[in-house]
């Protein structure tokens, strides 16, 4: 698919980088639908992501969200589409937002994402970790990944996500030829 044509607009990043607070703001301006694929990863199964890990592993959840992103992006109206952290770990994931999304990758420095996401108790891959160590090595092993699919960058550390939001939206307007005025 042509970039011209593109239909969803995808937040990719790490955990605590603001892709589910934006997703929302972002799809209002948009004047399209939102949705955050751990939610319907959560709904689909009918328990939370973190039950989703203590019973079935991280393998079977992987399979969840890949199911997941391929049924919500093969969507015929445009969406804004909050991805989970780790979606960019299977190639498959990648080439199908790269092809059929406006990647968008928020970044935010290691502290402020630390202090966002905390011990959060429902984020399984901190659990009982210290989440420095955590995102250190989730960094080494997935900037590069977000990096390879992303049309677009933003730093979010030290911006409120509704600056963040219209940030965005001034910038896909004109990238993608959007008017909603
Ligand atoms: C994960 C991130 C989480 C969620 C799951 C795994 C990851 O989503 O999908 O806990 O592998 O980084 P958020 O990035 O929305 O916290």
């Amino acid at each position: 698919m042509s970039k011209e044509k593109i239909p969803h607009v995808a937040l990719v990043g790490h955990m605590g980088s603001g892709k589910s607070t934006v997703g929302p703001l972002l799809g209002k301006l948009m004047k399209c639908n939102h949705v955050d694929l751990d939610v319907v990863i959560a709904n689909q199964a009918g328990r939370s992501i973190g039950v989703i890990f203590e019973e079935k592993g991280e393998k079977a959840f992987r399979d969840f969200e890949e199911l997941a992103l391929k049924s919500k992006i093969s969507n015929q109206e445009p969406l804004v589409i909050s991805t989970g952290g780790g979606i960019v770990e299977r190639t498959a994931n990648r080439e199908l937002l790269k092809e059929k999304s406006f990647v968008i990758w928020l970044r935010a420095d290691t502290e402020t994402l630390v202090k966002r996401v905390g011990n959060h108790p429902l984020r399984p891959l901190l659990k009982e970790k210290d989440p420095l160590e955590v995102f250190f090595e989730l960094d080494k092993e997935r900037a590069h990944l977000y990096q390879e699919i992303a049309d677009l960058e933003i730093d979010t550390s030290n911006t409120e996500p509704s600056n963040v939001s219209e940030m965005l939206f001034d910038s896909l307007k004109s990238r993608l030829g959007l008017n909603h005025e």
